[in-house]
């Protein structure tokens, strides 16, 4: 499952895969992780040197930390995402998560080079007003105060970055069915998705 900032893809790759009976793993908090890491060393993440080191260091406590979805770390893990290195340092992770057993795994070139052989494909999208109004909500829900046209601002500036970069570029695999969820609430997302699903034999 791929698709840009605040699709909704985390929740429905999650919920997906619980009513598939499948691991799910979140691919952009290994890219925060690494953003986190190399921002905590005073480093910057456009630092190629600095941010593969932090990507082949990155260790499961790395993961578990709970400061990995604020506003500096969203730029941050987009900008070592940029770096060749970083994303050939995180490959082998993801591709044996889901060798394992299969599994649903979302980000943003799951379905153009984790995993290009993938069943089902699915890319998710949603206005760029809707997701920054998720994103906002999702926020003032943990209490993180923030502007709406900042944050509708900065998902764009995200989305281009990681949309433009040279090394697996956010866009849909030619085989992704295209889910888009401005007008779905969770559930009906989750239906649509199922659907897809079991659409291709699962
Ligand atoms: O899905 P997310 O917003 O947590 O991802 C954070 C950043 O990580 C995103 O802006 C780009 C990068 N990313 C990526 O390049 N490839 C992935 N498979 C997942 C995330």
């Amino acid at each position: 499952m791929d698709g840009p900032a605040a699709a909704g893809k985390g929740t429905l790759a999650r919920r997906l895969a619980a009513t598939l009976g499948l691991p799910y793993l979140d691919t952009g908090l290994l890219y925060r992780a690494v953003g986190r890491r190399v921002l905590d060393s005073g480093a910057d993440p456009r630092d190629a040197a600095a941010a593969e080191a932090a990507a082949r260091t990155l260790a499961a406590a790395d993961l578990a930390r709970t400061d990995l979805r604020v506003p500096e770390v969203d730029m941050a893990a987009s900008a070592v995402a940029a770096v060749p290195g970083v994303r050939a340092a995180l490959l082998d992770f993801q591709r044996a998560f889901g060798a394992a057993s299969g599994a649903v795994l979302d980000g943003r070139d799951i379905g153009t080079v984790v995993f290009p052989q993938a069943p089902v494909k699915l890319f998710v999208t949603a206005s760029p007003a809707e997701r920054a109004r998720r994103r906002w909500l999702e926020l003032q829900g943990r209490g993180v105060a923030a502007e709406l046209a900042q944050v509708e601002a900065e998902l764009r500036a995200r989305d281009a970055q990681d949309a433009a970069r040279a090394a697996a570029p956010l866009k849909p695999a030619a085989d992704a069915v295209l889910l888009d969820t401005t007008a779905l609430d969770a559930d009906a997302a989750l239906a649509a998705a199922v659907a897809v699903v079991r659409g291709k034999g699962w």
